[in-house]
């Protein structure tokens, strides 16, 4: 037995923003909360957008950090309180959105927001939201998840739940045309973990393993390109194509140790989700083997290597080399120490770290200790 669901409307393709003002009116509502981030309101990109929505009544909370903090929800729902906004937009990478959900669940659902951390605790249905992503990577425009870092604990903060679900998605592969490399990279990077977590989940089930297929294919054939060629359409379709793919998949299925590992770490050293999921992707695959080895077997197969030859755990294996080489040609680091997370700090790590139910192998605190010295220094 096994559920599955596509909650927004999609609306996917070059040109595709025009149809904002179009979806936001079909929405209804009388005022709308932009939520963005202080480089992106400074675009063409977001200046068009605003332009384009002119005869709506709009506020504006540009914000919203990385790794975005409890103040960013505060002072964006203090915004939307004071100018009565009904109708929330979220348009950026994971931080915006993550942040207009977040917004929009706190406007109907009373009280403190840490009372919802955790998973299915808001109440009621969120103010309508409409999600337009601007990188190809964390697939939130069609997820039921948050994080949000709670400041005083340093600790990203999973809030899970279907009320924190847009009722429309705009995907318009025009606006990631100039990504720069870096943020190609870790943006796809982090689309690739949730394809191949959430392949690899105790939860997938016959559908969501169409979807994260579908996804590594897209993302694996298309990310070396998308860094070299950045203003190519269709390859930047095909790869806003397999973030929204493996979105879905990870809405029914969930994620691993990669999102466990790197949400910790992220939390205390604030360092870039896309590449912390990069580095730690190879690292969760070797240390998850056993416990997996058809569906690893399978993914080396849609990278295209011939493992029908192969006994089972060798062929699985080449699925982790594999994407260790193609982490390497992105010049991603190939451990964490080279980022500046220190061995010293393993302890309080594991501390933070969530055991996450979903992923395939049981994760002891032992495992977790094993996990985080491995990345550190690249030995596995
Ligand atoms: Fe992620």
């Amino acid at each position: 037995m096994f559920e599955f669901r596509i909650v927004p409307k999609i609306i996917f393709g070059p040109g595709s923003i025009d149809k904002t003002a179009e979806e936001l009116r079909a929405l209804g509502g009388n005022r709308i909360l932009i939520v963005t981030d202080k480089g992106l309101i400074k675009t063409d990109l977001v200046k068009k957008l605003v332009e384009s929505l002119k005869g709506l009544d709009l506020a504006v909370f540009d914000g919203v950090e990385p790794n975005p903090k409890d103040k960013d929800v505060e002072n964006g729902l203090r915004i939307l309180k004071e100018k009565n906004c009904d109708l929330v937009v979220g348009i950026g990478g994971g931080s915006p959105m993550d942040v207009a959900k977040i917004i929009s669940a706190m406007a109907t659902n009373p009280g403190n927001l840490w009372e919802y951390r955790g998973i299915d605790k808001f109440k009621f249905p969120s103010l309508p939201l409409l999600l337009i992503p601007t990188t190809a990577g964390t697939g939130s425009e069609v997820s039921r998840a948050a994080m949000i870092t709670a400041s005083a604990e340093k600790k990203k903060t999973l809030f899970l739940s279907w009320h924190l679900t847009a009722r429309t998605a705009i995907l318009d592969p025009e606006l990631t045309l100039k990504l720069p490399p870096s943020i190609t990279i870790w943006s796809g990077m982090d689309a690739l973990s949730h394809a191949i977590e959430s392949y690899i989940s105790k939860m997938a089930n016959p559908l969501t393993d169409i979807y994260a297929e579908k996804a590594i294919e897209l993302i694996v054939n298309n990310i070396e390109t998308a860094v070299k060629n950045g203003n190519e359409i269709e390859t930047r379709s095909n790869m806003l194509l397999g973030s929204l793919l493996a979105g879905i998949a990870t809405a029914n299925a969930r994620l691993g140790n990669v999102h466990g590992l790197a949400h910790a770490i992220g939390g205390k050293y604030d360092l870039p989700h896309g590449l912390l999921c990069g580095v730690l992707l190879p690292v969760v695959m070797y240390h998850n083997l056993k416990f997996c080895v058809e569906k690893l077997r399978k993914i080396a197969a849609i990278l295209g290597e011939d493992v029908s030859h192969l006994p089972s755990e060798k062929g699985a294996k080449r699925a982790v080399e594999l994407i260790k080489e193609l982490g390497k040609k992105l010049g991603l680091p190939e451990k964490l120490e080279d980022i500046g997370v220190k061995n010293e700090d393993i302890a309080e790590l594991v501390e933070k770290t969530d055991i996450i139910p979903s992923n395939p192998r049981p994760t002891s605190k032992e495992d977790l200790f094993d996990l985080y010295r491995m990345a550190i220094t690249g030995s596995f």
